[in-house]
């Protein structure tokens, strides 16, 4: 996808003397287009911490390039092969919620084997890191494909341009390329089907008003962007024709984990019968869970709520926003039950229900 006209991807391998990776720091934009540097197993570990990249995918694809790093590293400093095991539960570990983080570490670590020497791993673990991003960049594309239809079918309905509201940032800089909940967007728009999206800002990191508007004017697309509370009032005055979200979970009875406030949005769109969609890839479903309950959600530090971070005069600065001495709480997803969900939207194909996916995909 484009900034200023140039295609990106949101992460990329460098081959200089030894394989590093690249990725745009999203903690500057939209005011600094700078590209991390990612060289060892430990870095990786803070870019997800300090979402330098973020997005459940992103975060996923970053975990398997962190074995590869942890592997190359083992071997360039002669260290213990064993050692990977520890490495391999901090990077798990990285971030607690989205499960495609787990699911890409557990991916490479299941072909990790103490018989064959490190160099044989650290290829095998650069094979499958390869093999991961490849698939999600395909799932995406997919993605945009399958959302499409959905989009087009409204349009027939309404003859009207569409105004399609979403939430956080679920676009190509939280994947590789192309988004989950932006990816049928991005297809419709090149479908010249005529659509303006409504940005919620998403406090307390602004993923929305930084990261999805970036992105929306990057490709030309129609956006405002609106304050978190807004959505309510847009519904209930007929100018919200569908909301388009991403996850960073979903359990096997299709309870949907997703930025905080997303819960919200669907108890809002619900009411005002307008369709709620949920875009990901299967990567994202943890068949593992089925009570909503157990997903853990992260607590992130309470300063992103006390602070907030733009430009002025040219220099990135955070201003505190809250009186010294009151507390703040930082949940950063909450929960979307599957009964407020319309649609499912997967590189498989679009969804009623996830037992309708898995009995047509995996039986
Ligand atoms: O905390 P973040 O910015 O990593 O959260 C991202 C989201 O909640 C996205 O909506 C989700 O990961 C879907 S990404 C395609």
């Amino acid at each position: 996808m484009k900034i200023n006209g140039t295609e990106y991807c949101s992460l990329w391998e460098e081959n200089s003397k030894a394989l590093s990776i690249s990725a745009i720091d999203q903690r500057l934009l939209p005011f600094r287009l700078e590209i991390a540097k990612i060289a060892s197993y430990k870095e990786m570990v803070m870019a997800i911490k300090e979402m330098t990249i973020r997005g459940a995918p992103l975060i996923g694809i970053g975990g398997a390039y962190a074995i590869m790093l942890a592997l190359q590293e083992i071997v360039q400093n002669k260290q213990p092969f064993e050692k990977i095991n520890e490495i391999i539960s901090e990077i798990r570990s990285a971030r607690p919620t989205a499960v495609n983080l787990m699911w890409a570490v557990d991916r490479v670590a299941s072909k990790i084997d103490f018989s064959l020497s490190v160099e044989e791993n650290y290829e095998r673990s650069l094979q499958i890191a390869r093999q991961i991003y490849s698939e999600e960049v395909r799932a995406c594309k997919q993605i945009a494909k399958s959302g499409f239809d959905l989009i087009e079918n409204l349009y027939s309905k309404y003859q009207r341009p569409l105004n399609i509201l979403t939430h956080c940032n679920a676009g190509w800089l939280a994947t590789v390329d192309w988004g989950t909940a932006l990816a049928p967007i991005y297809y419709a728009h090149r479908k010249e089907i005529p659509l303006h999206v409504w940005v919620d800002e998403t406090r307390p990191r602004n993923q929305g008003a930084k990261l999805t508007s970036f992105e929306l004017l990057g490709e030309n697309i129609a956006h405002t962007i609106i304050a978190d509370n807004t959505g309510g009032l847009l519904m209930q005055t007929g100018k919200v024709d569908a909301v388009i979200v991403g996850a960073d979970r979903v359990t096997s009875k299709g309870d949907v984990c997703n930025k905080v406030g997303t819960y919200l949005k669907a108890l809002a769109a619900k009411e005002h019968n307008i369709p709620f969609w949920v875009a990901f890839p299967t990567s994202t479903i943890d068949w593992e869970i089925s009570d909503y309950r157990e997903i853990p959600i992260e607590e992130r530090p309470s300063e992103e709520i006390d602070y907030i971070e733009g430009e002025y005069l040219d220099k990135i600065c955070k201003v505190r926003i809250t009186p010294t001495g009151s507390k703040s709480l930082n949940y950063a997803f909450d929960i979307t039950p599957n009964q407020f969900v319309s649609k499912y939207i997967t590189e498989l194909g679009v969804f009623d229900s996830i037992q309708s996916l898995k009995d047509e995909s995996f039986t």
